[in-house]
């Protein structure tokens, strides 16, 4: 079976008619669109060609984010009188894929800001590979409305990428919020949309000097970030170790260049850490979702960066490992438990959720995001 030719099928096939992507349609948990992982799906999809279905999403996007953009001034104005805000006052996470907030599970942490800063990020990049810059003028309200939110909230704790810690800031999501700062300043040098009234580069340098600060450790970057407390400064928590998502602070969020030392030893930790020899990506040495497992977008992640390194056999290494996990009907999963870190706790999730996510739209999307990665530098 062609994996890449199914990959892009099985992603359309599961784009709904109002452009969202199902996170995954075997997986009743996951019967939502995340804006993290629809993203880098519309991401994938822009490398593959497909513009027209990344450009159907980033328009869901900006509807949904309009529909709800009224939560802006309310955030703003609660945080001015020093009011708190709950749950479900900011910008959720997810939502089901006509582009309504999920009623269904109150207990879910909604609040996750990573989501919305990959979203410029991606749109910026949709607009540079298809050069439809007629959509920007279409999405200025949400973007704009997308840049408030993150200019106010980038401080404030929430979810990690993995929807865990609410009590820290995370370095994975503070990357997404600079890349977005970023991508949307270019678009604005280059006239592509008006200015915000926000002085992106200079917010993108505070967070990029942020995590300088205190986002780092013996050499390398930590994940997670303890906010400021009365009066204490932010501070690195070294025991939370490296997480696999911190490939994000070079590739493709660019806040460190390739070749910056700590990028290089944050990575090595990641290898020795969290790559398995002959095998794939764990997300973080203490993970026990479903007794945690090697992720497939993690391993194409890797493979990312190591393409940009000028790697190129281990990032085949990867590929290979990658198809070889592929169901009968050509599916990837969201994880793969042959080795898992924790097996004690892979049959607790099973009888809660039922098997692992299957087909993850996302794993399908990063594994192409590789696939073309390599073939653009090897057309070089
Ligand atoms: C992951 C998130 C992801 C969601 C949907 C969760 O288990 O932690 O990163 O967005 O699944 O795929």
């Amino acid at each position: 079976m062609d994996c890449y030719r199914r990959s892009i099928e099985v992603i359309l096939q599961n784009q709904h008619s109002s452009g969202s992507y199902v996170a995954s349609p075997n997986f009743p948990t996951y019967h939502y669109c995340w804006l993290r992982d629809g993203s880098f799906i519309a991401h994938a999809m822009d490398r593959a060609g497909e513009f027209t279905s990344a450009e159907a999403f980033y328009r869901w996007v900006g509807r949904t984010i309009q529909k709800y953009g009224d939560k802006v001034e309310d955030i703003r104005q609660r945080l001015d009188s020093g009011l708190p805000f709950g749950k479900d006052d900011v910008l959720h996470t997810r939502y089901t894929l006509d582009g309504e907030e999920v009623t269904v599970d109150s207990a879910w942490g909604n609040f996750q800001i990573d989501g919305y800063g990959t979203w410029l990020w991606a749109l910026a990049e949709h607009v540079r590979f298809s050069g439809n810059a007629v959509l920007l003028k279409d999405l200025i309200e949400p973007i704009r409305i997308t840049l408030q939110y993150l200019d106010l909230v980038w401080q404030l704790p929430n979810y990690d990428c993995w929807e865990e810690h609410p009590e820290y800031l995370h370095l994975y999501s503070l990357t997404t919020v600079f890349a977005g700062f970023n991508s949307i300043a270019c678009l604005q040098e280059k006239g592509l949309i008006p200015e915000s009234g926000i002085p992106l580069r200079k917010k993108a340098e505070q967070i990029k000097e942020f995590l300088l600060k205190y986002a780092v450790f013996d050499g390398k970057m930590v994940k997670h970030i303890w906010p400021a407390r009365n009066a204490k400064p932010p501070q690195p928590i070294p025991q939370s170790g490296v997480d696999a998502s911190l490939i994000g602070i070079a590739v493709p969020y660019r806040v460190l260049t390739l070749d910056d030392p700590l990028v290089k030893k944050t990575i090595q930790t990641i290898e020795s850490d969290l790559l398995r020899p002959g095998g794939g990506v764990y997300r973080y040495k203490a993970d026990v979702y479903y007794g945690g497992g090697e992720w497939i977008l993690l391993t194409a992640w890797l493979g990312w960066y190591y393409v940009q390194i000028g790697k190129i056999d281990e990032a085949k290494k990867l590929i290979a490992w990658i198809e070889s996990q592929a169901s009968g009907e050509g599916f990837l999963p969201e994880q793969v438990n042959s080795h898992t870190l924790s097996p004690e706790h892979y049959e607790p999730w099973l009888r809660k959720w039922g098997p692992v996510a299957s087909p993850l739209l996302w794993s399908h999307a990063m594994y192409i995001i590789l696939i073309n990665e390599i073939k653009q530098t090897q057309a070089k």
